[in-house]
């Protein structure tokens, strides 16, 4: 195992802070994160696995070992008449995984397109987007159990995904994933109802998109409305939509007439973040290296020198006003650390 030390953080995640890490490795093997667990156990230090680090943010110094996950790889496993089974390595890129099944005709994930991140890191957080969830897709998940130090398969129920939800972040640093199994459909009925893509479908003059055409339609919504990590340090929704009971919706609706909101069951709704946010008047409001991005407010952004901690006072101070305007609490996506 090669352990690099005070490695800068910058280029490994897409907030582009420069905070500090102890230590860092690259594992490309389940073997290889074996020996790096066993190393931290003896240090007595904690560790982090990381993707491609979209989802994070440092605050401060990272006292301890970062684990980057490069354990790669597709594999089908099976095949019947109407489903294929694939096995993917938790280092694949998220979209490259979602183009090469879109490519082969598997359907199942394409709203999922152009999400930043790993596979391995898709069901910690569940990754949801234009009405489909990654939970829809996925099998069974296999992760090193690091209190037992047993490799295990979690089914599908075993994972409890929710909103943004799952064992996995539940029971935060317990499971390392390494390895996770999806079944995708060869017959697939296409989710277009959301709205902006039934737009910009029928703008397109496209009547019966194939799975193409929607992952296609999918990049070009989220490439209009969410900055690009490579040029503005972000990491995509750093809130996440409240859930409120139906008698506190029904008072903010009539308080706020305009209020975004949806129920997900019948005495519970899920508010838009993005226009609570908005709303208290942040959206596209500058301070210092750190700004709430203009075209989405869910989305913290790095004008380039900010560090973890200014970025996280900035989320701070939106939580805090949307308390103060809403009464609504407000809760952080991405993991601080
Ligand atoms: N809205 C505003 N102001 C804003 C942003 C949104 O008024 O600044 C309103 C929109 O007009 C819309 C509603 O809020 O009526 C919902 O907005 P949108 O469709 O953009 O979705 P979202 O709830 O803001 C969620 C996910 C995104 C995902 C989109 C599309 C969460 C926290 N975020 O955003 O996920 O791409 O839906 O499905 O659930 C991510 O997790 O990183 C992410 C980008």
């Amino acid at each position: 195992m090669t352990v690099q030390e005070n490695i800068s953080l910058k280029q490994y995640t897409t907030f582009g802070c420069n905070e500090i890490s102890r230590y860092f490795t690259s594992i490309p093997s389940q073997d290889a994160l074996v020996e790096a667990i066993s190393w931290c156990k003896e240090k007595q230090i904690p560790y982090f696995i990381l993707g491609t680090g979209s989802n994070v943010l440092f605050t401060k110094p990272f006292e301890g070992l970062i684990i980057k996950m490069e354990v790669v790889g597709i594999k089908k496993t099976n095949e019947t008449a109407t489903n294929v089974f694939l096995s993917v390595g938790a280092g694949e890129n998220w979209h490259h995984f979602v183009s090469y099944c879109v490519q082969k005709g598997w359907g199942g994930i394409e709203n999922l397109s152009l999400i930043p991140g790993t596979v391995g890191a898709s069901p910690i957080q569940n990754i949801g987007a234009y009405g489909v969830e990654v939970e829809e897709s996925i099998e069974s998940v296999t992760a090193l159990d690091t209190q037992t130090n047993q490799w295990i398969t979690l089914s599908n129920s075993q994972c409890a995904f929710g909103y943004r939800n799952s064992l996995f972040k539940k029971e935060k640093n317990r499971y390392l994933i390494t390895t996770v199994q999806f079944i995708l459909k060869k017959q697939h009925q296409l989710r277009t109802d959301y709205g902006s893509i039934k737009e910009l479908l029928h703008e397109k003059n496209i009547k019966n998109p194939s799975l193409a055409d929607l992952s296609n339609a999918i990049v070009q919504i989220r490439t209009s409305k969410l900055p690009n990590p490579a040029k503005l340090g972000n990491a995509g929704s750093f809130f996440k939509n409240p859930s409120v009971s139906k008698t506190n919706f029904e008072k903010l609706k009539t308080d706020f007439p305009e209020l975004i909101a949806y129920p997900i069951s019948d005495d519970t709704y899920k508010l838009a973040a993005g226009w609570l946010i908005e709303n208290c008047g942040w959206k596209g409001v500058r301070k210092g290296n750190v700004g709430c991005y203009d075209k989405q407010s869910l989305v913290i952004v790095n004008y380039g020198q900010a560090t973890g901690k200014e970025i996280y006072d900035f989320s701070e101070e939106i939580i805090q006003s949307v308390l103060t305007k809403f009464n609504v609490v407000l809760e952080r996506e991405v993991t601080i650390l």
